[in-house]
């Protein structure tokens, strides 16, 4: 791929450069699903623990991010994307699905659970807050992606703890393909407007997302 991208212009450049960032987010996001233990070996306690870091990540700061996204970004195409996608969660209430996910499986988020993942989730918010157009939609893109592969996982758990209220896992493992795919388009068209960014740039933001979603799945007091 890379050696038909040589030369040939800045439209295949463009294609090759959002097929790597693609290939990236890939990688981050099967390292992750490879790292989950499997929830017939967790205890009801570190089951309960994953939904509630999870809760405590996603309830109050998605939204949140996909506005700094928004705020961040200056094509009118990234711009539609991202609102159409802030539409879709305000108007649904999505927090309020994911609030009723928690509190189905008994996971409401203690003071020990936002505790547990205080300093990774300040590190994600004070990068979101730089405002930074093309590694924020770069985050956001993995996010979406990771979101929705990690639905089924989050799901058994749920189930695991008595809970039939599927909404949430039941939404966001399909929506958010067609958000994930919107996001690269939106992508495309911010980093036309662009000089390249360094890589460790461009990643900053998943490298630190991904840190916060390893703080979820596993318990990693080491990382706070
Ligand atoms: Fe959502």
């Amino acid at each position: 791929m890379t050696s038909l991208a040589v030369g040939v212009g800045v439209v295949r450049s463009s294609e090759s450069k959002i097929a790597s960032i693609q290939g990236y987010i890939d990688r981050a996001i099967e390292d992750l699903l490879a790292s989950l233990r499997n929830p017939k070996e967790l205890s009801a306690e570190e089951r309960r623990g994953i939904i509630a870091r999870y809760t405590a990540v996603l309830e109050g700061n998605f939204i949140y991010w996909m506005t700094g996204a928004y705020l961040s970004v200056r094509s009118d195409e990234a711009r539609a994307k991202i609102m159409d996608n802030l539409r879709e969660e305000v108007r649904d209430c999505h927090p309020g699905m994911m609030r009723r996910f928690a509190l189905a499986a008994h996971a409401i988020p203690t003071d020990t659970d936002t505790q547990a993942i205080y300093r990774n989730l300040m590190n994600v918010r004070l990068f979101i807050g730089r405002l930074s157009p093309v590694p924020t939609v770069v985050t956001m893109a993995f996010f979406e992606g990771f979101i929705q592969r990690f639905m089924p996982y989050l799901a058994e758990l749920a189930q695991r703890q008595g809970s039939a209220e599927m909404e949430y896992t039941d939404v966001h493992g399909v929506c958010d393909i067609t958000h994930t795919q919107e996001l690269f388009r939106a992508l495309e068209a911010e980093m036309a407007l662009e000089p390249p960014l360094p890589e460790k740039e461009v990643f900053e933001g998943v490298e630190l997302l991904r840190t916060l979603i390893q703080n979820i799945v596993v318990n990693n007091a080491a990382n706070n």
